[in-house]
């Protein structure tokens, strides 16, 4: 493509450059590079065109033979002057490209322009061979600015991480205004997009459209408490809304805890630019000579089975590779938040110690309220930042909580929210110039508190130094909840002022701020499990998941509620990951909240000693029954049967990776009409269909009989074609069904 006749409308300066960097690449000899990133199923093949500029020629299903790769760019005959432009694999802004772009920086001397030609790659094994990173180097042929391509490539997952690194070598520091983590294209027409949309208590709300021809973008500027209005999580569907077990799919999420942007841009041919990564909006980012500026990760699983498929290999990815001890063990627990709220004691709390171990749960966790003294936290109007353990509610500190909790049998955690303050606090009144707030405005408060200024190290020792001093004076603590309820109004860091360094660095630099933080925590603390929480599920990325080993997905603990948002957080994330407690919210029976909890991470929000003798025994026998299945729920696969959003019913079925045991949760999700009951069976799925299982009902209230004959057996064939009846009802709105193979 010849550049220049694009810009008969530029200034005579701009023309200047624009055919220097014509003449220049014109005079690079065209390398036609092939790359290809491949997973054991899926190819996205990369190649450079006669301008040596890189392109995303074909995503889809591997082809069988790799001599045939450097075909498919002949293969698209674009028509007119924007030929070849829409799918370039990272689009500059500035010279050709008049399209959105996924960089667009101004050089040191002023110049806006960019152009991006292909370098060098290469690829190098990782991960006992199962991934491939392949990096590959674009430069600008007039600036000394370059971008680094990263493609990490699981094979079995058939995951890619995507993302950029970008650096220079030019004078004085070169301005980014915007800097994707990956810019991808599929020529594939009539594309659904599944994405999530949030408030407080009402966390991943799903809504699926066919894309039209335009850009439609979803972003967060929330700065902290990314995820409260909408998630960097998305679903893409080629050909047809979005099914469990057919089409292709691509599943995934900008792994970023900071404000993000994902565009989808649908191009006059009918193709879909995907652009992401952090939110360029008031973010410009001065990046120095020498500097390299990382973009957060695009992680995405691919399937041409459906959904069902591709969260599975996102789950088993996330497990092995990614999150905090993924296939490890995790605490069961009772949690005080729901019971006192901020009142409490002593007295009370080791009564709760009392009512964990008599649930059979691994721990107790404090909540919220148990510091400050000179502004005690008695509510969220005060104390947040004065990290003391209350005297008069914990004369005896918090050690002796822990030494108590240990006598009753369970371990002890605790709540924390570090990277907040109240104005009433005495960290506010001794350090103002750590929280982030306009000097000459008034203050605008989330919950009535401020968040601190972590682009400031000083704060951030501040902040590892709360979590640093509980563990030297508590080593036996056992869990941290790790809370983050405010979002970032009057951004403005006195710190970055102080520095020289523009304020558009504060959303970014807290989000590094963050993370440096967790490293040195983890490093020190490798192993100890924490809760991400953000006033219910406001975070919840896999760049935090790397230092949580769990996370809170929403305060909203209706069950029925409940299971529609577990359906959906399940797409994205395994059920180890998600903390799911038993409180009082809703109306429906304990035996019901109880199984919808049991789904992910089980943990109670209740008062155990104020249950009747029933209840208790109910609880307990459930206690006891999910640390016998728990393993299954944890690390094996999950299948999602029945979809609540289109049915009377929910089901969704785990099975053991040895297909020898599986649990299958159903739940009645209408009950506006008396007569629903489930005249269909359920088709199970997961299992292995040489083998024989025999089904039983488990988590039975005390005294009911189950409708389920659990004498009979039935092969693995039989239940994934014709399928088994739960039985549900009315009568029965909660059913669990566990399936053993039978030798
Ligand atoms: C947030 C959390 C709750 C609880 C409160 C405490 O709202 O989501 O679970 O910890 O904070 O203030």
């Amino acid at each position: 493509m010849f550049v220049s006749s694009y810009f008969t409308n530029y200034s005579s300066k701009s023309i200047f450059w624009f055919s220097l960097i014509s003449l220049i690449s014109f005079q690079l000899k065209a390398q036609n590079v092939v790359i290809p990133i491949e997973t054991d199923k899926h190819i996205l093949l990369l190649q450079t065109d006669e301008d040596n500029r890189l392109m995303t020629t074909y995503f889809g299903a591997r082809l069988n033979t790799s001599g045939e790769y450097s075909e498919a760019q002949e293969m698209f005959q674009f028509d007119d002057s924007n030929a070849g432009i829409y799918n370039c694999a990272y689009t500059p802004a500035g010279t050709w490209n008049l399209s959105e772009p996924a960089i667009q920086v101004v050089h040191a001397d002023g110049n806006p322009s960019l152009e991006l030609v292909y370098d060098s790659h290469k690829t190098a094994d990782e991960s006992d061979g199962n991934a491939t990173l392949t990096s590959i180097v674009l430069k600008d042929p007039v600036y000394p600015f370059q971008v680094t391509l990263f493609y990490r490539a699981w094979k079995r997952e058939n995951v890619i991480e995507q993302w950029t690194e970008i650096t220079h070598n030019e004078k004085k520091p070169v301005v980014l205004k915007k800097f994707a983590s990956a810019n991808l294209y599929f020529a594939r027409k009539d594309v659904y997009l599944t994405s999530y949309h949030n408030r407080w208590a009402k966390e991943m709300q799903p809504t699926e459209s066919k894309l039209v021809r335009g850009l439609h973008s979803l972003d967060s500027k929330l700065g902290t408490r990314a995820m409260l209005l909408q998630s960097p999580n998305f679903i893409l569907s080629f050909g047809q809304p979005a099914a469990e077990n057919e089409g292709s799919v691509i599943l995934g999420q900008l792994a970023w805890s900071g404000n993000f942007k994902l565009e989808f841009e649908v191009d006059s041919y009918e193709n879909l630019r995907f652009i992401t990564g952090i939110n360029p909006y008031a973010s410009e980012y001065e990046l120095k000579p020498g500097e390299v500026f990382q973009t957060p990760k695009l992680i995405y699983a691919i399937s041409d089975h459906g959904t069902g498929e591709a969260s599975r290999n996102l789950h088993s990815w996330a497990r092995k590779y990614q999150v905090l001890d993924g296939e490890g063990e995790r605490l069961t627990l009772l949690n005080n938040w729901e019971a006192t709220y901020f009142d409490f004691n002593e007295e009370k709390l080791t009564a709760l110690f009392k009512d964990a171990s008599d649930l059979g749960v691994d721990l107790f966790l404090l909540d919220d309220g148990w510091f400050g003294n000179k502004y005690p936290r008695n509510g969220d109007n005060a104390g947040l930042g004065d990290w003391q353990e209350n005297k008069k509610k914990l004369p005896h500190g918090i050690g002796y909580l822990v030494k108590e909790a240990e006598k009753a049998g369970v371990k002890f955690g605790i709540w924390l929210e570090p990277e907040m303050v109240n104005p009433k606090s005495e960290l506010y009144e001794k350090h103002l110039d750590w929280v982030i707030r306009q000097p000459e405005r008034p203050e605008v408060y989330f919950r009535n508190q401020l968040v601190l200024d972590l682009s400031n190290p000083e704060v951030q020792d501040f902040v590892f130094d709360i979590v640093d001093n509980l563990f030297t004076e508590n080593p036996d603590l056992a869990f941290i909840k790790w809370d983050c309820n405010a979002v970032i109004y009057n951004a403005y860091s006195e710190y970055l002022h102080k520095q020289g360094i523009p304020q558009s660095h504060i959303y970014i630099e807290y989000v590094n701020g963050l993370y440096n933080i967790l490293e040195r925590i983890r490093a020190k603390y490798p192993k100890v499990p924490m809760m991400l929480c953000s006033g219910g599920g406001g975070r919840g990325d896999y760049e935090l998941l790397k230092y949580f080993t769990e996370f809170w997905p929403s305060d909203d603990t209706e069950p029925i509620e409940r299971i529609f948002m577990q359906w959906d957080y399940s797409y994205f994330f395994p059920a180890i990951v998600t903390d799911n407690h038993v409180t009082d919210w809703g109306k429906q029976p304990l035996k019901f909240r109880t199984d919808v909890a049991s789904m992910g991470k089980l943990g109670f929000d209740i008062v155990a000693g104020h249950l009747s003798e029933k209840d208790l025994q109910f609880c307990k026998e459930a206690v006891s029954n999910y640390h016998s299945f728990k393993d299954v729920v944890w690390h094996g696969d999950l299948y999602r049967l029945v979809n609540p959003h289109e049915n009377d019913m929910a089901s969704l079925m785990y099975v053991k990776g040895d297909k020898t045991r599986a649990i299958v949760f159903n739940y009645l999700v209408n009950n506006r009409q008396l007569l629903i009951t489930n005249e269909q069976p359920v088709k199970l799925a997961g299992l292995d269909p040489g083998k024989k299982y025999r089904i039983r009902e488990i988590n039975l209230y005390p005294e009911t009989k189950s409708t389920i004959n659990s004498n009979k057996t039935y092969s693995g064939d039989f239940l994934m074609k014709v399928g088994f009846n739960p039985d549900v009802s009315l009568r029965r709105t909660s059913v669990v069904l566990e399936v053993t193979e039978v030798n």
